[in-house]
């Protein structure tokens, strides 16, 4: 057994620095790491006041470890924050939001616009019964009724618990029950692919199991034909439509709740990640204030996330909203009507601040460069990256054909758990290199341990751990507080382990390596699947690879990798690829991580939010029967992969 934590096979030493005009210009500069050391609590004091509260906190922090509260005394509104302030202080005019719609209609939404909507829907909700402290479940598409309808929650003092529009009546329903919700808002259904889903129908679905939701309030999207319930449900038209613009918002202790968000756990029922309001507000602000530079007055800022997920909640609600941001939201697929509609958007709103996931990257890497060069992207000037390890290739892929090698890269690490972001470059301060997160933030403390929690030294590998308390973390797992404890503070000892592996270069830059439960061993040595996959996807030919651990009578575990090629490239240069791809893995990080099999397939399974189950693969790989993939994006794709294998398997 090797003595470290992981092996550390990989090494980058091409580094990028931001351009001087972007480093004199950049909202945060390299001080601001001194200033946060030297008195990490009085950084944090000074980032909540970008905030308005109505009333100031009288303790900046109680830590009673693992249970924190933040800002303890202070009250505020998170609509007022994200709204109200900006109308007071004259940027009503401001554009808030221009959707697109994915056939093609658009809305132009000012700041004083988008109040009169929230107030108008906090009125609606009000009627409906909705007070401080309920839960009210969201599940919408992409419009921007699904932000108006989480604002109005928060100006109530309500929780809102958003359920991806892509989740099905069942996990809709357990999440309903869990959460105890006693609204559900949702739509007729959204547009998807050149064609309208239905979203009502799971709802009532889901409503036929036990809950005690009251109304069902139906924002009508697409027009088709709905089954109506009049004894609960109600069209968002008739009911907040009538309403007044005009809303007396009420301030709220800052720990209020502000929202539950489920996510995945090991076990089949997902963790309620709780969040209140005053900490997560807080660093929602500043982290997109200083990682994408948002200059409010010439920026047209964009995140591709679903407001389903955290990122949606923290990087299209509240952190850009609290910054009086201009952005685009885009309600569709990014092949409809052609693989260049998202490059066609950013060419058409002058979007100058992107921020999607490596999937979609290495989709569009996948697809290839024609689609992006027809479009004119000049206007971008910074590039984000979350949600999974962006390989080196990649990230050098998004630099060249969608950066033009002028934006800088924010590969920003984080969870649902964290809230905001954590482990990120500052855009003009820091030299990049391709593939790293590089450092945690200011005023955040992370380090990679070894099996017995100590601190590994650079240039060693281990495991990601958040060693003090920050303003935006999660409260606890709802309802389950012995479960929050058990899952992210028993492994090492007073602190926080995020789940994932890392290690840290010699120049002491973090390098995300993949969650810890896809870590292969082969012959003892730990390797991480993330390693291995960028090695393959460093090669020409390879768009994306996933890579597990299967078992091996000879080394424990095999490396099994499953390849798509890049558009153009034929699937038909068979066991000559695959030979030369093995001996390209082995020249890149060492024989050791060589493939023990390549798999040619055209897809790969992948969740919702992007991440590839390799679960499902290890079951492949192990020639089992495919486990639970109801959690699949594309259900079929497990049967794609299956039939392709009876054809292009090739081992040596
Ligand atoms: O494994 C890490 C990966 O995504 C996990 C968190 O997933 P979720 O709660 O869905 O939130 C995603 C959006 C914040 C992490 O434990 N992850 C996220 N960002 C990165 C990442 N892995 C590597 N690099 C990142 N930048």
């Amino acid at each position: 057994m090797s003595s470290e934590s992981f092996e550390n096979l990989s090494y980058e030493d091409r580094t990028f620095l931001p351009s001087q005009t972007f480093i004199d210009n950049a909202n945060a500069k390299s001080d601001i790491y001194k200033e946060a050391d030297t008195d990490r609590l009085a950084f944090w004091e000074k980032q909540a006041n970008r905030l308005h509260w109505n009333q100031k906190w009288n303790q900046v922090v109680d830590w009673q470890l693992p249970f924190a509260k933040w800002f303890i005394g202070g009250k505020l509104n998170a609509s007022y924050n994200c709204l109200d302030r900006h109308v007071i202080e004259g940027r009503g005019d401001r554009v808030a939001f221009y959707f697109e719609g994915e056939p093609g209609d658009t809305q132009t939404i000012t700041y004083a616009d988008l109040l009169s909507k929230v107030c108008k829907a906090a009125n609606a909700l009000k009627e409906l019964g909705i007070k401080q402290g309920d839960r009210v479940a969201i599940y919408m598409p992409m419009i921007p009724e699904a932000a108006i309808a989480m604002l109005a929650c928060a100006r109530l003092g309500a929780m809102h618990s958003v359920v991806f529009g892509g989740f099905s009546a069942d996990s809709l329903l357990s999440r309903i029950q869990d959460a105890d919700a006693s609204l559900v808002i949702t739509a007729d259904g959204g547009f998807r692919k050149g064609a309208p889903f239905a979203l009502k129908p799971a709802v009532d679905e889901a409503l036929k199991g036990e809950t005690n939701v009251k109304n069902v309030l139906v924002v009508k999207r697409t027009g088709q034909e709905t089954k109506f319930d009049t004894s609960k449900d109600i069209w968002w038209h008739e009911l907040v439509d009538k309403q007044s613009g005009k809303h007396e918002c009420e301030f709220f202790d800052s720990e209020n709740g502000l929202f539950i968000l489920y996510t995945s756990g090991t076990t089949a029922k997902p963790k309620g990640v709780y969040h209140t309001t005053g900490g997560y507000l807080t660093q929602a602000a500043f982290t997109h204030h200083a990682v994408f530079d948002l200059k409010t007055e010439k920026d047209i800022y964009w995140c591709t996330a679903d407001i389903g997920w955290i990122t949606g909640h923290s990087y299209v609600v509240y952190g850009p909203l609290i910054n009086g941001a201009t952005q685009l939201i885009y309600e569709g697929t990014p092949d409809t009507p052609s693989k260049g509609r998202l490059f066609e958007l950013i060419e058409k709103y002058k979007v100058s601040i992107l921020y999607t996931a490596p999937t979609l990257i290495r989709t569009w890497m996948k697809w290839g460069d024609e689609y992006p060069n027809k479009s004119n992207l000049s206007s971008l000037r910074l590039l984000g990256s979350v949600g999974e390890p962006i390989n080196p290739e990649a990230w050098m892929w998004y630099r060249e054909v969608i950066g033009k090698n002028n934006c800088p890269i924010v590969d920003t690490w984080w969870q649902t758990e964290t809230g905001a972001i954590m482990i990120s470059p500052l855009p003009g301060v820091t030299a990049t290199k391709p593939g790293s997160a590089m450092k945690a933030l200011p005023g955040i403390s992370a380090e990679v341990v070894d099996d017995e929690g100590k601190a590994v030294g650079n240039g060693r590998g281990g495991y990601l751990v958040l060693t003090k308390p920050w303003p935006s973390m999660m409260r606890g797992v709802w309802n389950e507080p012995i479960r929050y404890k058990e899952t992210y503070w028993s492994r090492f000892e007073g602190v926080y382990f995020a789940g994932d592996g890392a290690k840290l270069d010699k120049d002491g830059a973090i390098w995300l390596l993949g969650r810890v439960d896809d870590v292969m061993n082969v012959s003892g040595h730990r390797i991480s699947t993330t390693e291995v996959e960028s090695a393959l996807v460093s090669h020409d030919v390879i768009a994306e690879a996933a890579v597990v651990g299967a078992k091996d009578e000879m080394t424990g575990q095999g490396i099994v990798a499953f390849v798509i090629l890049r558009g153009g490239i034929e699937s038909a240069t068979g066991d000559a690829l695959v030979k030369e791809l093995r001996d390209h893995v082995a020249k890149q990080i060492g024989p050791i991580a060589k493939p023990r099999q390549i798999m040619v397939v055209a897809e790969l399974p992948k969740t919702r939010s992007g991440k590839i189950m390799r679960r499902l693969l290890r079951d492949v790989a192990e020639n089992r029967v495919v486990g639970d993939s109801t959690t699949l994006a594309d259900p079929n794709v497990m049967k794609l992969i299956s039939e392709g294998l009876k054809t292009g398997k090739s081992e040596d």
